[in-house]
């Protein structure tokens, strides 16, 4: 391996495939789940959060390091309010019925995004969640919540440039590495597979940076559907492959 400056970030796990040490989702397809069953939407949602709680256990149990699961997007508030008060609800409800469990499993729960837009009571359960399970060193769970990866670089390029002004760093020596450690990613495992559920192939302003080089999966399940077989199958599709970083 070189030692340049591309190789100091995101050198995933190892050779070629084996178990994948982060695995981020793009949980999509929950309405279109619900509307083929003259669901509301708020039913296929509900149906999602049973669906991340499948996929938690079948990747802790494959030996999956992190596993990160877009729950919503700085885009999504431009839903109409009765569904965003409804993700909000599931989110307070899934944080209250799980933490416990989730703690006793030894699972760290880190937040990336800025939760503090949520209502004060919600960003109030998940800082507890954070700070409850900070210990744990079994498994991560990183929930993307009102998370964009744009908003994330600038974040990182205001962090960077505060460091500048203060006289603490030459802009010269700002690298890949240095940027790396200013995302909300920087304690995670870097991202070795990143899967889109429901058909669409598009990344929706979803871990732009981190997934320079991350396997993609994109499958036509809906998310409400996909359960610990679909997790264990891409796990299987993502050990098949061959990672090569420009080499050959
Ligand atoms: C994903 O399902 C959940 C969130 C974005 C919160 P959608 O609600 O986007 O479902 P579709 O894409 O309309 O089917
Ligand atoms: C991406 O799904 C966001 C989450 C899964 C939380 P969207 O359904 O919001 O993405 P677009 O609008 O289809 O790109
Ligand atoms: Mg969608």
């Amino acid at each position: 391996m070189t030692s340049n400056a591309a190789s100091a970030v995101s050198q995933p796990g190892g050779g070629g495939a084996g178990v994948p040490r982060h695995v981020a989702i793009i949980m999509d397809g929950n309405g279109r789940w619900a509307k083929a069953r003259g669901l509301p939407r708020v039913a296929g949602h509900r149906q999602g959060a049973e669906a991340a709680r499948a996929v938690l256990r079948a990747a802790g149990e494959a030996g999956v390091e992190c596993l990160t699961l877009y729950a919503f997007s700085s885009e999504n508030w431009r839903r109409p309010e009765t569904e965003i008060n409804d993700l909000m609800g599931l989110l307070r409800l899934y944080i209250s019925a799980e933490l416990n469990a989730l703690h006793r499993e030894g699972i760290r729960i880190r937040i990336l995004g800025d939760h503090r837009a949520f209502p004060p009571d919600v960003a109030k359960l998940v800082d507890a969640a954070v700070a409850k399970t900070a210990g744990n060193s079994r498994m991560t769970l990183a929930i993307a919540l009102n998370y964009g990866s744009r908003a994330e670089l600038v974040h990182a390029a205001q962090k960077l440039a505060a460091r500048v002004s203060a006289g603490e760093i030459e802009p010269e020596r700002i690298d890949e590495a240095m940027l790396d450690a200013s995302l909300y990613t920087s304690d995670l495992p870097p991202l070795d597979l990143l899967i889109r559920t429901s058909g669409e192939r598009r990344l929706s302003n979803f871990l732009l940076w981190q997934s320079a080089y991350a396997e993609l999966l994109f499958v036509d399940t809906l998310w409400p559907d996909f359960g610990g077989d679909e997790l264990r199958a891409a796990l299987a599709d993502f050990a098949s492959r061959e990672r090569r970083y420009g080499g050959r």
